[in-house]
């Protein structure tokens, strides 16, 4: 008898697309309006709508919060109709608020499915972050290096002056030092205020987007969603967990990591196939952003599984208050 199917990813992946683009429509009138929350809030309640619509058990993994903290797709909460795969879902209904408030580029809608047990539960503490894009050597470059020898050794692997690396970092006073050890290869860096999961995605597509590497620290679940984007676009990511107190350590434990120091590669943060998507809210380099005309909303959809490597491009024209 064939072996039961139990991650039914390529069904389930145009599903995870109309939740990623629910969750963007939702927070489109609110683009540069301001208002972190209210943008967040509409893509949340959106995003959530959707998911219990898919047939799966679905187990949030990375969400909004500790269960008391949020009261939407919180860690732990179960999604979906309850048939189907047993799944675990890393989501960020609006990855860069600020971004979306303030109408800057690159906010995303972003969420990923794998199957139950297979995804990292990365506490809401920081992670420190390093990723490529495909085409290197495993390992060329890693977390124990300073920030200038991972430029060092990169532009090595691609045959290139280190002025011809180009190194993304959240603008942050957390990275001035980082910062200088890059500088000091000649390296560029493209500075950004928010965003890193997109950050990320723009190593998988050096050519298109002119970024070599990303390199600090940010939220740990948005660690892993990029993990997940990788796997699907090839890449490599390491991260480390970093506390700033015992509350923090506690996140952790709760979370079931004992080894505080570990070091994390793509394949650890997500050890089995993975489907992603991620809609463009505001214009940027990866996808674009919501595009409005009379009657209709446009989103953008990157939609990947990892299984085969597949990288779509969705656009959806939606009609607005149709019934
Ligand atoms: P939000 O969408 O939750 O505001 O996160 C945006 C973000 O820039 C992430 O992309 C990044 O990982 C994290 O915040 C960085 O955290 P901090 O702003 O505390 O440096």
């Amino acid at each position: 008898m064939a072996d039961k199917v139990v991650f039914l990813d390529r069904m389930l992946s145009l599903g995870l697309a109309r939740v990623s683009e629910a969750a963007a429509m939702a927070s489109a009138n609110l683009i540069g309006r301001g208002d972190e929350k209210a943008a967040d809030q509409a893509a949340v309640n959106a995003m959530r709508d959707q998911l219990n619509l898919l047939d799966i058990q679905g187990t949030v993994v990375i969400g909004e919060g500790e269960r008391d903290e949020a009261p939407m797709l919180f860690i732990g909460e179960e999604v979906g109709t309850g048939d189907g795969p047993a799944v675990d879902i890393a989501l960020d209904p609006l990855e860069g608020t600020t971004l979306t408030a303030k109408d800057m580029p690159n906010a995303l809608t972003v969420i990923a499915m794998a199957p139950r047990g297979t995804l990292l539960h990365a506490p809401d503490v920081y992670m420190d972050k390093l990723a490529i894009g495909p085409g290197y050597p495993k390992d060329v470059v890693s977390l124990d290096m300073s920030p200038a020898d991972r430029v060092k050794a990169l532009a090595k692997a691609r045959g290139c002056n280190t002025s011809d690396i180009t190194v993304c970092v959240l603008e942050r006073p957390r990275h001035e030092g980082m910062i200088e050890g890059i500088r000091s290869t000649g390296a560029a860096i493209r500075l950004i205020t928010d965003g890193d999961v997109a950050a990320v995605i723009h190593c998988a597509e050096a050519e298109i987007t002119g970024i070599d590497m990303y390199m600090g620290s940010g939220g740990a679940p948005e660690g892993v969603l990029a993990a997940s984007a990788l796997k699907c676009m090839g890449g490599q990511i390491w991260g480390q967990l970093t506390f700033r107190n015992d509350d923090e350590r506690g996140r952790a434990a709760k979370a079931g990591i004992t080894d505080l120091d570990r070091i994390y590669n793509r394949d650890e943060m997500v050890t089995a196939d993975v489907i992603f998507a991620a809609t463009g809210v505001t214009d940027g380099s990866v996808v674009s952003g919501i595009k409005r005309e009379p009657g209709f909303l446009t989103t953008e959809t990157l939609l990947m599984r990892s299984k085969t490597g597949s990288v779509r491009r969705m656009i959806y024209r939606n009609p607005v208050g149709r019934r």
